[in-house]
């Protein structure tokens, strides 16, 4: 385990984000603001650890007093795995990106990334999922964790498509029987024009494009990322370029997703209103 500098672990009830990297993490910042809000305070540190090492880390947090953590990349099917109880969302996500730990050390995993994203679209962003054609690209840890939360908002058809076409077919089966769906193959474009596209492959990360054919942009009515970055992403760019009306990254869905969070800790769920601006002039 290692902490990053200048964050004291050690304080009882204290909660954390652990992952690899971890110094980027802006969930400290956020977790802070909501208990600001609040008038409270909240001890929420970040602390790398390397896969492999989660349980011994959370031993190790556990035993200074730490009540909860969430996780990110590349720990969450880890979490899942060593956790004692799980939340449905968890076990439809295969992961878990929140812990709590009991008196006992029981381990309760829960995964909040797929409520993050639809609060997100829904209240934020103001579009309602019901009823829409939402197209998901990409067929990894992301696209899991909020796989089944797209399909509880009961979409008129469910697109998926995924450079490797096992993996998309693995998902697809995933998703209950009542949403139909549609596996698209990786660059083609689907008869079916869709209202919404979320990209959730890792490409972003590093500046490049998912394949996929730009006419599909014009008519679509949101076009979603879910990395976050400072700048807009290539993808966003280029859907603003091909005329999507609307163009989102993921800070919101971190910031609802965080909220989630802190709402199964705490019991209160936080405002949220202007944490997002606040963290992009931050
Ligand atoms: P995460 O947890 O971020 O989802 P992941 O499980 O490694 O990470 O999944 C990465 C996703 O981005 C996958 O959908 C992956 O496609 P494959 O299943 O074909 O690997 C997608 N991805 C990553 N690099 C890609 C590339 N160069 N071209 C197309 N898709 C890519």
């Amino acid at each position: 385990m290692v902490t990053e500098p200048s964050i004291k672990v050690g304080l009882p009830n204290s909660y954390c984000v652990v992952g690899d990297p971890i110094a980027h993490s802006l969930s400290p910042k956020i977790h802070s603001w909501f208990a600001e809000n609040e008038g409270k305070t909240f001890l929420y540190h970040k602390i790398r650890v390397a896969k492999g090492s989660l349980k011994s880390a959370i031993e190790e947090f556990i035993g200074t007093g730490g009540k909860g953590m969430n996780v990110t990349v590349p720990l969450k099917e880890e979490a899942y795995s060593i956790s004692d109880v799980r939340s449905d969302r968890a076990v439809a996500a295969g992961a878990a990106n929140f812990l709590s730990f009991g008196d006992n050390g029981e381990i309760t995993a829960d995964n909040t990334d797929g409520y993050g994203l639809i609060t997100d679209i829904s209240r934020n962003l103001n579009m309602a999922l019901s009823g829409k054609v939402v197209f998901l690209l990409g067929a990894g840890g992301a696209a899991r964790g909020v796989l089944d939360g797209i399909a509880a908002q009961s979409p008129s058809l469910l697109q998926l498509s995924n450079r490797t076409l096992s993996k998309v077919e693995k998902l697809s089966n995933l998703i209950p029987k009542s949403c139909p769906r549609e596996i698209v193959p990786w660059g083609q474009m689907s008869t079916t024009q869709p209202d919404i596209i979320i990209n959730a492959t890792s490409l972003s990360l590093t500046g490049d494009l998912p394949k996929i054919n730009s006419s599909v942009f014009a008519l679509t009515e949101l076009v979603y990322d879910m990395v976050y970055s400072s700048k807009p992403t290539s993808f966003m760019e280029l859907a603003s370029r091909q005329g999507a009306k609307n163009v989102s990254d993921g800070l919101g869905m971190l910031v609802e997703q965080a909220a989630e969070s802190y709402r199964l800790w705490n019991g209160t769920l936080p405002r949220t209103e202007n944490i997002t601006d606040r963290l992009r002039s931050y």
